[in-house]
């Protein structure tokens, strides 16, 4: 893109393109890991409640703290990790894209570290917020390295290094002692470890917000938008210890979050076992979608997301990403010779892709 003289950018942005999967319409779109689950009529009806009421008050700012959210999802986590946080370890915002930016922007004055391919927003938000980043390497067969990881952190002294686990777009998990390993890594160079779980509903590894009261550099990035089948509220937040949330308020904007974003997500974790139920038939159906593609003859890398990466096919991943298009099949090419990623979507989505890829294959 070139911008007209007139415009004073800043130079570093000049060479940048907007981020975004393609937003086109398509019968089955499974290219954003979203939930494929609406919500039910009775918590459609309990948000609409949730929000009339908060629609007398919208002539005031919202809680700048949003003490209650926190505290429901302090509940949450020690629900399902047996951990024993609260509100002041928890801090949330509009998605968790906008946690990784505050954490760059409090924290972003070094150098900070990432395994690629990984989560393609942590690098993106690096660069637009002045942070200088550097890519770590994976296997060659893409999954995770601790010992590479290690000698990454030890040779460029991170301020902020971050894994993706579930990985996005891999679907593979760390262990929680690698994880270990590499929190005490990370503090003998005075950095934190960002451990971004936005997928950890769907896996059955130990969540790092076990981690959280005995080991303060470690920093967990949640999100209500996969698992919680909540993306359009834009609700993400993260779990850390106490002096990392007071550093998020020093960067936050004033009154971030709306009243009406706190009160939908509260009577979202309100009604967490209806909307977690989702998770299980994911991972089935995960399951099934790896059976399919292997045959027709391709290759799943292992996941423990609700979607795969996949390779084997002879055409050009943008080829064939195309053709499942004109299909009515919207997957995801995130760049990676040979290999495309498809979001585990509901019964009839997964049929009509696997349907269109029999066709093209
Ligand atoms: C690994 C990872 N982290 C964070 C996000 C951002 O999620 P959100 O901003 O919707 O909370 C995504 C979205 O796809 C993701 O894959």
């Amino acid at each position: 893109m070139s911008w007209p003289t007139w415009l004073p950018l800043r130079k570093d942005l000049q060479p940048l393109t907007p981020y975004g999967a393609p937003q086109i319409p398509a019968d089955a779109a499974l290219n954003t890991n979203e939930n494929p689950y609406p919500p039910s009529e009775d918590l459609q009806k309990a948000i609409t409640q949730a929000v009339a009421k908060v629609a007398s008050t919208l002539n005031r700012y919202p809680d700048r703290d949003a003490e209650v959210l926190r505290s429901k999802l302090a509940t949450y986590i020690n629900e399902r990790s047996m951990t024993s946080l609260e509100s002041k370890n928890i801090w949330a915002a509009n998605g968790s894209n906008e946690i990784i930016q505050s954490l760059f922007l409090a924290f972003g004055e070094g150098v900070a570290l990432g395994f690629t391919p990984s989560y393609s927003m942590h690098p993106l938000i690096a660069k637009v917020t002045g942070t200088k980043w550097i890519d770590g390497s994976r296997n060659s067969d893409l999954t995770f390295n601790l010992d590479l990881a290690v000698q990454s952190i030890r040779e460029f002294k991170p301020q902020l290094t971050f894994i993706t686990t579930p990985n996005n777009p891999t679907g593979d998990s760390i262990e929680l002692a690698d994880i270990n390993v590499l929190a005490d890594e990370v503090s003998r160079c005075g950095g934190l470890l960002i451990v971004d779980e936005a997928y950890a509903e769907f896996s059955q590894e130990i969540s790092a917000t076990t981690l959280v009261s005995s080991k303060p550099q470690v920093v967990v990035i949640r999100t209500m938008s996969k698992a919680f089948a909540f993306a359009g509220a834009r609700l993400g937040y993260l779990v850390a210890d106490t002096h990392v949330v007071e550093s998020m308020m020093l960067v936050r904007l004033p009154y971030h979050l709306s009243a009406l974003t706190q009160a939908a997500a509260q009577v979202a974790l309100d009604h967490r076992i209806e909307l977690l139920a989702g998770v299980n038939s994911l991972v089935s159906a995960r399951e099934s979608m790896v059976k399919s593609l292997q045959a027709l003859g391709l290759t799943t890398l292992p996941s423990s997301a609700n979607f795969l990466l996949f390779t084997g096919f002879s055409a050009s991943a943008p080829q064939l990403w195309a053709g499942l298009l004109e299909k009515g099949v919207l997957i995801r090419d995130v760049g990676l010779s040979g290999y495309l990623r498809v979001t585990i979507g509901n019964e009839a989505e997964n049929q009509r892709f696997i349907q269109a890829l029999q066709q093209l294959l």
